[in-house]
């Protein structure tokens, strides 16, 4: 599909602020837990003293190194953005509605045509410009929660610790895929297309490719592409990456321990899939690339024999467009798996 030059600004401008929220999750949370330091300072002596006695500084102490810990991993997330093809160097003239804080920049970014990899993005040249004054984006609260949730479903997709919930939503799903399929013989299934669209960090997508099958994930957030990118491309071993997925709140957790419990992922090698096995993940809206038949290299009607949605239906703005998008281009025989809201009160 043809894409507007307006809209490729401005999905520029909003990959541009995701990267942002990356750069700046040490100093928004450092700040958040500071502000708890403060706060003790405010109570009576007296108070103060109890709190130290319970270990209450110490465990501000141990959040803020878990933040340095998971800065770090963010921070190598968010390494190469490039490989989106988006320029982030956000300057004054791009950024007239949002929530920015001037500063003063030197850099130099040279001129670098950066082009998407992947099939449905925008292809566009960009030269950078040279500011001596940059505004640089400050990540609202809203940013910084959806940069959590990425660190939180990392646990789900791609930890030890994650194995129970991908077994209650991952596994029925499978299981009936299987099911559905059972007359065609293991060696066989590469033949068979399977779609998971709002595949979030890639994992039930991984895990069809994992059984021989096609597999393509499409997904269209940006916390989600980069966090999956990072552990399906650039992961070499089990456990390599380590995070505290539980230090940003102190309300709703049952112990200090848990709160500051260590996760480390991957729990497999996501390099590791059967020969000749054929996995992709497709960055873009579902309607916009499985809707329409714009591109005539990617035909999509009647060329899945699957399609997985996993708490993806309720995503819909239309569910009825959406329900219209799988029969479409599902394949004769095919099987549509659902798992997560899409009952009547729903809808
Ligand atoms: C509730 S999450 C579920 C993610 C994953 N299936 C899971 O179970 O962990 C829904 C996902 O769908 C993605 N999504 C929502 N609307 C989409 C669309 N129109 N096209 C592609 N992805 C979409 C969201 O970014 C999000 O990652």
């Amino acid at each position: 599909m043809a894409h507007q030059p307006e809209d490729i600004h401005e999905e520029q401008i909003h990959f541009a602020k995701v990267i942002a929220t990356f750069r700046n999750y040490a100093q928004y949370s450092l700040a958040a837990n500071n502000r708890r330091r403060k706060d003790v300072y405010t109570l009576p002596q007296a108070d103060q003293e109890v709190l130290e006695k319970l270990g209450y500084k110490q465990k501000l102490d141990d959040v803020d190194k878990a933040i340095l810990i998971n800065a770090d991993f963010l921070s190598k997330i968010a390494e190469n953005p490039e490989i989106f093809g988006h320029d982030v160097n956000l300057d004054e003239e791009n950024l007239q509605n949002g929530n920015v804080e001037r500063v003063n920049s030197h850099e130099h970014h040279a001129g670098t045509p950066h082009r998407h990899s992947h099939p449905h993005s925008h292809d566009h040249g960009h030269q950078h410009g040279h500011s001596t004054h940059r505004k640089r984006y400050k990540p609202t609260d809203f940013d910084m929660d959806k940069l959590r949730s990425t660190l939180k479903q990392f646990v789900r997709d791609w930890s030890v610790e994650g194995v129970v919930e991908r077994n209650s939503c991952y596994k029925p799903m499978k299981d009936a895929l299987l099911q559905h399929f059972v007359h065609v013989p293991p060696e066989e299934r590469t033949r068979l297309r399977v779609l998971v669209p709002g595949a979030g960090l890639g994992r039930l997508a991984y895990d069809v490719a994992s059984l021989g099958f096609t597999c393509q994930g499409n997904e269209f957030s940006h916390y989600m592409l980069l966090a999956s990118y990072f552990i399906l491309n650039k992961t070499t071993e089990i456990g390599a990456h380590k995070f505290y997925p539980y230090v940003h709140s102190f309300s709703n957790i049952p112990s200090r321990q848990a709160m500051l419990q260590e996760v480390s992922i991957p729990d497999v090698l996501p390099s590791v899939l059967p020969p000749g096995s054929n996995f992709s993940l497709v960055a873009g809206d579902f309607e916009e690339i499985y809707g329409s038949e714009s591109d005539p290299d990617e035909p999509q009607s009647g060329q899945w024999d699957a399609v997985l949605t996993c708490f993806f239906i309720d995503t819909a703005k239309n569910i009825v467009n959406y329900l219209r998008i799988i029969h479409r281009i599902l394949a004769p025989g095919g099987v549509w798996i659902n798992l997560g809201c899409f009952c009547r009160s729903c809808l």
